[in-house]
């Protein structure tokens, strides 16, 4: 079954305002203490955003300290050859994610002097760089009004708007993208987006979901 046509509201102008609400006050009141939470600093942010693709947070902790302590800039990175980067990515897997951002170090350095993107259209362009990580990253370094929606924040959002599965063609990833948007508060876009993948990691899990608690 495909879901609900997109231009169909998914939940109420008030609701909205209320889950906003409840949920970035959910967020700071009990969000887990990462070390890419403390920061702002694009690189750093970046990193945790590839670093946490396919991978877990308790895997990645220890990765991305490592990887900071290691290589503590862009220019750091862009300045190392691929190998070193590789051996910091040991054991993770997915290695292309290691070989694009290395890849994506020189373009920023080499093409941009050094510069970061500065909206997430801009970091779309750069290598291992999709949708989802673009908008992470733009709204949580620099708090662009973007959504970002991975796995966890598509299953919240649809049970959220009451969207059937499997939601696996095009136009169920456009809606899903569309009530994302309409979600999205323009303050502290970076912490709301954050709080639904929390609310993804730890509530809304995709078996038994602790619905009363929510
Ligand atoms: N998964 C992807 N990005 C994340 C983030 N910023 N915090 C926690 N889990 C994440």
């Amino acid at each position: 079954m495909s879901a609900r046509s997109a231009a169909e509201p998914g939940i109420s102008l008030a609701a909205r305002t209320a889950l906003r609400r409840a949920l970035l006050r959910w967020y700071r009141r009990t969000a887990r203490d990462l070390p890419w939470r403390r920061t702002r600093n694009p690189y750093r942010i970046w990193l945790s955003e590839i670093l946490l693709q396919q991978t877990r947070v308790e895997t990645v902790e220890p990765y991305y300290q490592r990887f900071i302590a290691a290589l503590p800039t862009v220019a750091a990175l862009a300045a190392a050859p691929l190998d070193r980067v590789l051996q910091l990515w040991s054991g993770l897997g997915y290695y292309t994610r290691a070989r694009s951002l290395h890849r994506a170090a020189r373009i920023i350095v080499e093409q941009h002097g050094g510069e970061f993107p500065r909206t997430a259209a801009a970091w779309q362009r750069l290598p291992g760089i999709g949708r989802y990580t673009a908008g992470a990253i733009a709204s949580i370094a620099y708090g662009e009004p973007v959504p970002a929606v991975d796995g966890n924040v598509r299953r919240v959002l649809a049970r959220l708007c009451n969207f059937t599965a499997p939601l696996d063609t095009q136009a169920d990833q456009a809606a899903i993208w569309k009530q994302a948007e309409r979600l999205l508060p323009r303050q502290s876009p970076g912490d709301f987006n954050q709080a639904l993948m929390e609310l993804g990691a730890r509530v809304c899990t995709p078996r038994r979901p602790q619905c009363p608690d929510c």
